[in-house]
């Protein structure tokens, strides 16, 4: 496994206004590392998540995962980049209401260039692999908030990433399903060695990671 730097974020800010929610951040994950984000409600975990990953831009600073400096690049670029590298789960799932679970799975390869096979096969590996083989046709309101976040998740591995973003992936589930969804998401990091950052209110999901990283009030405390 590569030991490298994978991500970093250097000197990252982001101001909506004069609000400056997210304040110098310096920050950087090795290949295959699972880190932890903590901090209070308002200090700045979502919108550093959304700057590193690429979905959003900081006012200053700059984001380099895997080599590339993402905030160079332009929107086009940006949103091909981030569908071959970066897999995000939300706090809210996300999943698109009208499209079945297997097509939410399926949407993000569609823009890649790949056979309707290989689109087909892994989507469904990956559905099954999520014990959701026999749903992949409900929709999302036809699901329950674990199968959802199962989906989301599977969504969120389909193009393979190399940097694993979740939000808060258990926050919305009873404590058995969240404990379900941190096995998968600890045997995605030991078995393939993908690198995660995942934001958590749960002290003891944060003891489960390599490390932890404390935010307060827009800024990175330790
Ligand atoms: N688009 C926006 N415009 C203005 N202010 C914003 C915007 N997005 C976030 N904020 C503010 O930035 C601060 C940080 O928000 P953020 O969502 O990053 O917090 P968080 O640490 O993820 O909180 P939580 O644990 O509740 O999810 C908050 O005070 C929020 O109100
Ligand atoms: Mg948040």
């Amino acid at each position: 496994m590569n030991n490298g730097t994978i991500l970093s974020g250097t000197n990252l800010s982001k101001k909506y206004g004069d609000l400056e929610v997210v304040k110098h951040v310096t920050i950087s994950i090795n290949a295959g590392e699972f880190v932890c984000l903590v901090g209070k409600s308002g200090c700045g975990k979502t919108t550093l998540l959304s700057l590193l990953s690429g979905l959003e831009r900081p006012t200053t600073g700059e984001v380099k995962l895997d080599g590339t400096d993402i905030t160079k690049a332009t929107e086009d670029q940006l949103a091909l980049f981030r569908r071959e590298n970066v897999g995000f789960i939300f706090q809210s799932f996300n999943l698109i209401p009208t499209l079945t679970a297997w097509e939410n799975v399926a949407l993000p390869l569609f823009p890649i260039k790949m056979s309707g096979d290989e689109r087909h096969r892994r989507a469904t590996e990956l559905l099954e692999k999520m014990e959701l083989g026999h749903r992949m046709d409900h929709l999302p309101a036809a699901l329950s908030g674990g199968e959802k976040q199962r989906v989301a998740i599977a969504r969120a591995l389909v193009n393979n990433p190399k940097v694993l973003f979740a939000d808060e992936p258990t926050g919305n589930l009873d404590s058995s399903t969240g404990d379900a969804i941190m096995e998968i998401l600890t045997k995605l990091h030991t078995e393939k060695g993908v690198a995660i950052l995942m934001v958590t209110h749960e002290v003891e999901l944060a003891k489960t990671s390599q490390r932890l990283i404390r935010m307060h009030d827009g800024q990175v405390i330790a």
